[in-house]
């Protein structure tokens, strides 16, 4: 099933007086949007709950801005959702991610089929607990046919990670035969990557004022525009989606020309 968009005011029906819906530009829509979904523990902190809370209520923020990246047309929308280094966490908070996973991703299902939505995956999914991998397994087979937005998770992602992995598949051919040591380029390198064939993204949004790449996407983001807002994760609605996309739109991307 193709992917529908919608109406502007539809998708937007109640924006804040300080921003207008119609400033977006349709015809200048970023093809790939990825974002660092960052500051759940200090939104539950600030309510006095415990992490985990935090990261249940950012549940709502994914499935809202999966919803509008599709309703804009958007075609690859990557989400940051646990990285490597996250393992360092206590393990109970690992735990209920892990758990809260595999139960969102069953849940969610049902609704990214209804929205014609393709799950992908970046990040070593072997190293995840059994439940986790299955779901995903899952939900990746499942939504195999569908040619709406493609919604990767970034889950056991780290970008020295993947490069590594790059490096490693590369060097393999190189020893084998199956190439020569001067055939790699950067296209090579991007093919090797976990997701080839997905274009760089375009616009990388990380909330909670964070300002830092924290081992996300480090070769693709090379020509990314970097927006950063405030906002913690669980409180990014389509709102805060919409801002983002038009400060975007208002960018001068030159990569390297005058
Ligand atoms: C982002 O929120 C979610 C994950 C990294 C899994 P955090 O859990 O990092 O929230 P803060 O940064 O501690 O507020
Ligand atoms: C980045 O957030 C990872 C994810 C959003 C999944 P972190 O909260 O782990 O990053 P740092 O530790 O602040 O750099
Ligand atoms: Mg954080």
């Amino acid at each position: 099933m193709p992917q529908r968009l919608r109406p502007i005011v539809e998708v937007f029906p109640a924006p804040p007086k300080d921003i207008d819906p119609q400033q977006l530009d349709m015809t200048r829509i970023p093809r790939h949007v990825a974002i660092i979904m960052d500051g759940n523990g200090r939104w539950a902190k600030s309510r006095g709950l415990e992490r985990a809370a935090g990261h249940e209520a950012g549940v709502a923020s994914v499935r809202e801005a999966i919803r509008v990246c599709n309703d804009l047309g958007i075609r690859f929308l990557t989400i940051y959702a646990f990285s490597t280094e996250n393992w360092n966490r206590p393990q109970g908070e690992v735990d209920a991610l892990m758990e809260m996973f595999a139960e969102t991703m069953a849940v969610e299902l049902p609704g990214l089929e209804e929205e014609c939505a393709r799950v992908n995956l970046i990040g070593n999914i072997g190293e995840l607990p059994m439940r986790t991998r299955d779901t995903f397994e899952h939900s990746i087979e499942e939504t195999e046919g569908n040619d709406g937005l493609t919604l990767t998770m970034a889950v056991n992602y780290g970008g020295r990670h993947e490069l590594v992995d790059a490096m490693r598949l590369l060097a393999r051919e190189v020893a084998d035969g199956d190439r020569t040591w001067d055939s790699i380029d950067a296209e090579t390198i991007s093919g090797a990557l976990y997701a080839p064939g997905m274009p760089d993204p375009d616009l990388l949004i990380r909330t909670s004022g964070e300002q830092r790449i924290s081992n996300f996407m480090i070769w693709e983001t090379a020509y990314s525009e970097f927006y950063v807002t405030e906002t913690l994760w669980p409180d990014f609605d389509r709102y805060e989606l919409l801002r983002a996309l038009i400060d975007y739109q208002g960018r001068d991307r030159r990569f390297g020309r005058v």
